[in-house]
């Protein structure tokens, strides 16, 4: 179990002002989303939380420990170049296995067991070549999910497919979210994704980003799109993203 903390974050790469003072918590077990404009730093700060870069000022904490390295408990998901093109799905969800030493035979058992979990068990055989941009992106989180990390950070995993796949994807990330009691920590452009998943969501500013709102969803799942507070909450956050139009 991990709770994240973000304190004071500023980042900066050379004269590139990317994060300013960023303050935010998700508490273990939770469902947090990231919206903002492109460029606010958004991926920046998922890949601190991974442990791939350190903030030049503030800190960035698991469990009040500085985060300083990457760990397997918190894994990044990323869109694209996330598998291995020479290996098939089953031996892309292995690698991890492997490199942490699992025996052969407990790899084969959890491997099954994943594929299982994401509908993919017809195509373990398969390479990623050889697969849909949907499968593609459950084979990548059956990568992570394998390794039974407490945290999944998901940098925009549905950007790249098609809007009803990705209808489909967002129930299958809420179902394994339901069913794991894993941190789920998800940035996506998509601010209606947001308000259907995530407990809480955080709405960043322009570059050199900082949190802007925090906004809790507290509707029961699966939620409704089309509801008074689902309208109410998309609306709050296309004003502050700037996107309505009067
Ligand atoms: N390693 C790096 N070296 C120099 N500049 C970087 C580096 N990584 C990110 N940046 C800069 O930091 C800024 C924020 O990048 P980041 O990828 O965090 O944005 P983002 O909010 O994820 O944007 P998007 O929504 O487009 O993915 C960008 O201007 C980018 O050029
Ligand atoms: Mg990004």
């Amino acid at each position: 179990m991990q709770t994240i903390k973000l304190e004071n974050v500023s980042k900066s790469f050379g004269d590139l002002k990317v994060l300013s003072n960023v303050n935010f918590s998700v508490e273990s077990g939770e469902f947090v989303a990231i919206v903002g404009p492109s460029g606010c730093g958004k991926s920046t700060a998922l890949r601190m939380i991974a442990g791939l870069e350190k903030p030049t000022t503030g800190k960035v904490m698991a469990n009040e420990q500085i985060i300083d390295q990457p760990d397997p408990e918190r894994t990044l998901i990323f869109q694209e170049h996330a598998l291995f093109p020479w290996r098939t799905v089953g031996e892309n969800v292995e690698f991890g296995l492997e490199l942490a030493n699992v025996a052969k035979e407990e790899r084969e058992a959890r491997i099954q067991a994943i594929l299982i979990k994401v509908g993919l068990t017809d195509f373990k055989d398969y390479y990623p070549g050889q697969l849909s941009g949907g499968m593609r992106q459950r084979a990548s989180i059956a990568r992570a999910l394998v390794m039974d990390p407490d945290v999944l950070l998901l940098d925009e995993p549905y950007g790249a497919l098609d809007a009803i796949t990705k209808l489909k994807m967002q129930n299958e990330l809420m179902n394994l979210w339901l069913g794991s009691q894993k941190t789920m920590i998800l940035i996506t452009h998509d601010i209606d994704e947001a308000i259907y998943l995530a407990d809480k969501i955080f709405v960043m500013s322009p570059r050199p980003g900082y949190i802007k709102d925090m906004i809790i969803v507290d509707l029961p799942r699966p939620r409704n799109r089309n509801g008074t507070e689902f309208i109410k909450i998309r609306e709050r956050i296309m004003n502050e993203l700037d996107l309505t139009t009067n």
